[in-house]
């Protein structure tokens, strides 16, 4: 196992590029269960995730190469309907696959996934959608069962506002028979690019972008013919943090203001200075972090995705913050990470109180989850002295490069051997 380490300090300036985001390419990729043939996506980030996707759909039975950036998948030999334990326990969005499993062959079967670190994430929402749509859906063994001979349209109502579940619904009801309608759907912008991937393969979905989405369903989906995908806006906004942080200037390009809008607005609000320019965002600091209050909102709100970063960013600011967590009540195991290095957060309820400390000192860490192995690194950027931050695998799923490219702009970071 590796860890990573970081020596604290250091200004960060220069540009960057943000690779493909890691939540939009994964339903991208399930949605190539749909086509039969072969289908290519471009700016495909180089992720452990993707990487697990991809072999859960050579279980299922299809062809799939990744070159430079490059994702083949041919879905022609399709065979398999079932994703096993030992890969859905590695990765929550595995699940994907059971809409477009369903359509395909009118069953699937689906480990079901347990808790994780950042909260307890039931799919009842994903399975209630199923149910509407037609499907029979048992529970045997820890995995999900479906069946339905042939998926037809009905109205969904969300419960809650699910990313991964509307992504599921909108997978299902592409080729199911007759009209879906989604009330309450994410309006995340990786569900908008998953929409227009699916748009060029032939299906027929409106109201794009908004909280209500309808599906008409098609025969027959064309593969998808080199589709790009999106920037990833959380990788984007751990650069834009990256650069406060360390009184630095970076050029981030690569990556859609549009689509940034609440952590702009927050890092505007504490004293950081922002500009749009051709193709991206620099994001520059001198060294100035006022306190504000947070709260994590599906999107446009602030996204949960970069809680933990955040936190590492008000622990150094001059007064009092509150961080609450609406969507992972439990997703703040990183506080008690950055406590070691000298912050003061206090957790009540599902809010973090952070008191700004003068400095962060460097000290060995252990990342709990993906974007908290982030804070962790930038905690380490900031701080006086060297910090460790071991299970670095957390960071491998969703960061593409994430230590070599703050290298280059002058972080002092490496990898060590644990
Ligand atoms: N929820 C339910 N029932 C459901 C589905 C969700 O109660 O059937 C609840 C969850 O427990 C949570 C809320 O609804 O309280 C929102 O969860 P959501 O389903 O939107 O999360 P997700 O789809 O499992 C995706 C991202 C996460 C990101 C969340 C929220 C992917 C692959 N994952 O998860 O990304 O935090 O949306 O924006 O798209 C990450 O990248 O680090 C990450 C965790």
């Amino acid at each position: 196992m590796e860890k990573i380490v970081v020596e604290g300090g250091k200004r960060l300036e220069g540009e960057i590029v943000v690779s493909g985001a890691k939540n939009a390419v994964l339903p991208l990729m399930a949605a190539c269960i749909l086509s039969e043939g072969k289908n290519i996506i471009t700016n495909v980030p180089d992720l452990a995730d993707v990487r697990t996707m991809a072999k859960l759909l050579q279980i299922l039975g299809a062809d799939v190469e990744y070159d430079s950036g490059t994702l083949t998948i041919d879905s022609s030999g399709l065979n398999n309907w079932e994703a096993p334990y030992d890969l859905v326990k590695t990765m929550r969005a595995s699940v994907l696959v059971l809409g477009p499993l369903t359509a395909r062959f009118g069953k699937a079967r689906v480990s079901l996934p347990g808790g994780c670190a950042i909260g307890e994430r039931p799919i009842d929402q994903h399975l209630k959608g199923l149910s509407i749509l037609g499907s029979k859906i048992q529970i045997e063994e820890g995995y999900v069962e479906t069946s339905a001979p042939r998926l037809t349209g009905g109205i969904i109502p969300f419960d809650v506002s699910t990313v991964t579940g509307t992504e599921n619904l909108i997978l299902s009801s592409v080729l199911a028979e007759g009209e879906t309608v989604l009330l309450n759907a994410a309006c995340e912008p990786e569900v908008t690019d998953l929409v227009t991937a699916l748009n060029k393969m032939g299906a027929d979905i409106t109201g794009i972008g908004t909280d209500i989405i309808t599906i008409r369903g098609v025969k027959k989906l064309s593969p998808l013919t080199d589709y790009e995908v999106m920037p990833d806006r959380i990788e984007a906004g751990t650069y834009m943090i990256a650069s406060v942080l360390t009184k630095g200037d970076l050029m981030i390009r690569n990556c859609r203001f549009e689509n940034m809008g609440a952590l702009i607005g927050k890092l505007i609000e504490i004293g950081a200075h922002i500009t749009r320019e051709n193709g991206g965002i620099r994001v520059k600091s001198n060294g100035e972090i006022k306190s504000t209050d947070i709260t994590t909102l599906p999107y446009p709100g602030f996204p949960t995705d970069m809680q933990a970063q955040m936190m590492t960013l008000m622990s150094t600011s001059d007064g009092l913050s509150v961080l609450t967590e609406t969507i992972f009540p439990q997703r703040f195991l990183h506080a008690g990470e950055l406590r070691r290095m000298g912050a003061d957060i206090k957790l009540v309820g599902n809010s973090a109180v952070v008191r700004g400390v003068k400095h962060l000192s460097g000290a060995p860490t252990m990342a709990s989850d993906l974007r908290a192995s982030a804070s962790l690194v930038l905690a380490g950027l900031a701080a006086v002295g060297r910090t460790e931050i071991s299970r670095v695998y957390h960071l491998d799923r969703g960061y593409d490069k994430l230590d070599s490219k703050l290298e280059t702009l002058g972080a002092s970071i490496w990898r060590e051997k644990e």
